[in-house]
């Protein structure tokens, strides 16, 4: 079986674009594919580097959200990146190799120290985050790595990263590729892409109530001022949510209302509200049981941690012996 491998930043609480764009995808590879899923808290730290208390309590909540989405420890690998250390080696190594100006000229460099103006990112560490994500993919050898598109200049340069030290030192690395995530992007209860910075997400941790009242309280088609005042779907963010969770049937059923004053925006918000439902029910329940598991999340944790070094302890025999660290 082929390898996959992707990983999630541990930075905050995991949102239905998160579900949507990453974690569904990873569920059904694997069944496919020989799966390592990870909490990339050193990635967290890369960023967030002020913030300890949030990174502990992101941690358990990722692991938690891994497994009420339906990644399955007797299927896939999970495991926490900071605790297979040879993540850290494998990035010192590759750090030797790697020319400054590759790191410089990633566009999401500039673009996240452009959008976290608040923090300061003059770090070294955080520019060397593709770095350290490129050991993370090489160190198992993944063939496919499921990311959305944003992610695509990182697994270009793990690419180029694998070819340089292969080209010194003997072909140990197949060049990774991006796989690319069906629904990259879903929409935020405002419209604009749903992400925890523009406090417009639906979070898996929030209670049915939540979810309900921010579906409830969404803008729609502004032009819809009364209820027979007719609109445009596409000019609604509510209707871009049922792109992502309401069948055909339901979506042409909500549009021509909408186009045709048939129906009210309450009315069309109640069809989303429960497909929302229907999707995060069966992750509620499983939250629910494995919040009062901890023995359970610990054991499971562990087993792929050990599993994760194991392949990984493989892997850096050979970077040392080919670096001639003997
Ligand atoms: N950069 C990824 C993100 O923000 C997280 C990540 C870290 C990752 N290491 C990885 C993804 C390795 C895939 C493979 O989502």
């Amino acid at each position: 079986m082929e390898r996959v491998l992707s990983g999630m930043q541990s930075s905050g609480r995991v949102h239905l674009g998160n579900l949507v764009g990453a974690l569904q995808n990873w569920v059904r590879l694997q069944d496919a594919y020989e799966c390592y899923y990870f909490i990339a808290d050193w990635h967290a730290l890369t960023s967030g580097y002020e913030n300890p208390s949030v990174l502990r309590e992101s941690v358990n909540d990722l692991l938690i959200n891994f497994l009420a989405a339906g990644l399955d420890p007797d299927k896939c690998t999970i495991f926490i990146q900071s605790k297979v250390l040879e993540h850290a080696e494998l990035h010192l190594l590759l750090s030797m190799i790697t020319p400054l100006g590759w790191l410089e000229r990633v566009p999401t460099y500039k673009e996240k120290q452009h959008e976290l103006k608040e923090r300061d990112l003059s770090t070294y560490g955080f520019l060397g985050y593709p770095l350290l994500q490129t050991a993370d993919i090489i160190m198992y050898r993944a063939k496919h790595v499921p990311v959305g598109v944003d992610q695509v200049p990182h697994l270009e340069i793990s690419r180029e990263i694998a070819r340089r030290f292969n080209h010194f030192y003997g072909e140990i690395f197949p060049e990774p590729e991006a796989l690319l995530t069906q629904f990259p992007k879903v929409p935020g209860v405002d419209g604009r892409k749903m992400s925890k910075s523009y406090d417009n997400a639906i979070y898996l941790s929030d209670s049915p109530k939540e979810v309900e009242h921010k579906i409830r309280t969404m803008a729609t088609d502004p032009a819809r001022i009364r209820r027979h005042d007719t609109g445009d779907p596409e000019l609604s963010p509510v209707f871009q949510l049922h792109k992502v969770f309401s069948n055909k049937e339901e979506q042409d059923e909500v549009a021509e209302g909408c186009r045709t004053a048939g129906i009210g925006c309450i009315d069309c918000k109640k069809v989303l509200i429960k497909n929302v439902f229907k999707v995060l029910e069966p992750i509620w329940r499983k939250r629910e049981q494995l919040i009062n598991n901890p023995d359970q999340l610990k054991e499971i944790v562990d087993k792929g941690t050990d599993k994760a070094r194991k392949a990984a302890q493989e892997t850096m025999v050979l970077v040392r012996k080919a670096m001639g660290l003997v």
